[in-house]
């Protein structure tokens, strides 16, 4: 599977089976989260076999079974842009996840954020985490805003790559499926802004990387 198909097979995975993330996708995570620490500075660490984290009033009520394992989304506090910093890498590890035949849920509200068991340094904060385990059904596609509500070039006018990179921001996921983002075109530069909303910062990281690397187009 390729990213732009890992793009439209990916959906929220609430429900796993109970079945251990393989040593092997295991390692290649850790390498991969590895590469992404390094470049942005977060503290990513995954997390497997740990029941707690989703074992809680919020995890129940979001309806989650079996999530044991989680990539939790950590950085200093001093990293501009942590929120974006934190959608941006995520949804990589999110899309190569996808690759890997692993399923995926965002969660920065119905998880339990003390009982985590990430090491958190001094200045860090835990911003969110990403469920992540191999599905018991892959979820379904979400309902999504108009072309037209979400970027104001026509769709006639819009060179190619463009629109390969709004339909995948489209598809991304976004806190309660609020795509609260806008994309403009700005001579031959794509342009994302972020509208406000709760964690309108985290979708923008994760709307600006399904938009790249669908369009092959830097944001
Ligand atoms: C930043 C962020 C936070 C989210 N937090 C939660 C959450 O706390 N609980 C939950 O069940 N889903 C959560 N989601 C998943 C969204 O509800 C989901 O991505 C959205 O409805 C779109 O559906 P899809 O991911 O299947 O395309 C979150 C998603 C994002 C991007």
């Amino acid at each position: 599977m390729t990213i732009k198909e890992a793009i439209v097979a990916r959906h929220s995975v609430r429900q796993y089976l109970d079945k251990a993330i393989s040593d092997e996708h295991v390692a290649q995570l850790n390498a991969l989260i590895e590469e992404c620490n390094k470049e942005s500075g977060l503290h990513i660490q995954l997390i497997t076999g740990e029941p707690e984290c989703f074992d809680t009033f919020l995890g129940h009520y979001g309806n989650f079974s079996n999530a044991v394992n989680y990539v939790a989304m950590i950085g200093s506090k001093s990293i501009a842009n942590l929120d974006e910093t934190v959608g941006y890498y995520g949804e990589r590890i999110v899309l190569e996840a996808q690759c890997m035949g692993l399923n995926t849920c965002w969660v920065a509200g119905t998880y339990g954020k003390k009982k985590s068991k990430a090491a958190i340094g001094a200045n860090e904060k835990i911003v969110c985490v990403i469920a992540i385990g191999y599905g018991a059904n892959q979820g379904k596609e979400h309902r999504s805003k108009t072309m037209a509500k979400l970027c104001n070039v026509n769709p006639a006018d819009m060179p190619d790559w463009f629109k390969e990179g709004v339909e995948a921001a489209m598809k991304a996921p976004t806190a309660i499926n609020q795509q609260k983002f806008r994309i403009a075109l700005d001579g031959d530069k794509a342009v994302i802004t972020a509208g406000s909303g709760p964690m309108s910062k985290i979708d923008l990281g994760i709307v600006k990387y399904n938009f790249e690397a669908a369009s092959g187009h830097k944001v």
